[in-house]
């Protein structure tokens, strides 16, 4: 039962679930903003002062708990971090009434874990916002600071050309958000039993036709703006044959070839050199991933800035 305080609190909340959930013209704000506070990151204003952050850990991170941290800090808050097998739920309390309880001491959630569902039940039943810190479906704020550094070195993604060579996963459904939401062209080769949802890619094309799937990815990259990949194996997914599958797509310097000349490679790390992407290339002067890591606490701190003010 939804009580009537938490009822009345839930409305209008600011979520930060996923890109698709979200106008294009909010996901710009928020973008505009990020780009604000990373110019301006020495004058400390304090936007936040007073409010916590619980931050909840199904599975591992270093840049998703590190950014949140010293985001909400350089914004004038507090954290509070939970790893999963801390909390009640691990002793089966329902995530509504852990919801409920946190929205009692906390400002916002965030939350990485497994299935999209419990993020949806955490906003249901929060009367504070709730961050989506990755899950086996997507990865938002990943894309947020993609998109940024992206933008911050060639410009506009808009009429751009992405190609994803790897897993079809939770990132790469992000992409697929992305694409539609910022009006980009993403091609994504993968391997046939890699594929992202079905029911995902019929959604991307009913929004535009944005996003196209191959299986040979020199035909992806050919001339893309853009290269991405990820790990061949995601946090809670099974490994067994991933490797043999994705060996083809692993993106290396003859792949990188085939691109435009500008083209730059972005990856949200963990990397894994010599998997899905050569050291060539990851330490290479294409990539970007080190002012992608970067861009995370300037994409989040707007983040927390719209769900939180
Ligand atoms: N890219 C990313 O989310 O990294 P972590 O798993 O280290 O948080
Ligand atoms: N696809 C990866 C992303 C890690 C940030 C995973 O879910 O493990």
């Amino acid at each position: 039962m939804t009580s009537d305080y938490d009822r009345k609190m839930a409305v209008n909340q600011n979520h930060f679930l996923d890109l698709k959930d979200l106008s294009g013209s909010v996901l710009r704000k928020i973008l505009s903003q990020a780009v604000d506070l990373k110019s301006t990151r020495k004058d400390k204003k304090q936007p936040l002062n007073g409010k916590t952050l619980a931050m909840i850990f199904e599975k591992p991170s270093t840049r998703t708990r590190v950014s949140f941290e010293v985001g909400m800090k350089e914004l004038g808050g507090d954290v509070v971090v939970l790893s999963g097998d801390e909390l009640q739920v691990s002793r089966g309390e329902s995530i509504a009434d852990t919801a409920r309880v946190l929205s009692r001491y906390v400002d916002g959630i965030m939350i990485r874990t497994f299935e999209e569902a419990k993020i949806r039940e955490m906003a249901k039943y929060a009367s504070v916002p709730v961050i989506n810190g990755l899950t086996d479906n997507s990865h938002p704020c990943q894309l947020m600071a993609d998109v940024m550094t992206f933008e911050e070195h060639r410009g506009s993604i808009k009429g751009k050309t992405v190609a994803w060579s790897g897993d079809g996963n939770n990132m790469a459904s992000s992409w697929i958000h992305a694409a539609t939401k910022f009006d980009f062209r993403l091609n994504i080769a993968c391997p046939r039993e890699c594929r992202p949802d079905e029911g995902l890619l019929d959604w991307a094309n009913e929004q535009k036709n944005h996003v196209s799937l191959f299986h040979d990815p020199k035909a992806a990259v050919e001339n893309a703006d853009c290269v991405v990949t990820d790990t061949w194996v995601s946090m809670g997914s099974d490994a067994s044959n991933q490797h043999n599958l994705l060996a083809p797509f692993q993106v290396n310097k003859k792949l990188m070839e085939n691109a435009s000349p500008e083209a730059v490679f972005l990856h949200c790390l963990p990397a894994h050199r010599g998997e899905e992407v050569t050291s060539e290339v990851l330490d290479g002067p294409q990539s970007l991933v080190w002012d992608e890591a970067e861009n995370r606490l300037h994409a989040q701190k707007a983040i927390l800035l719209w769900c939180m003010t």
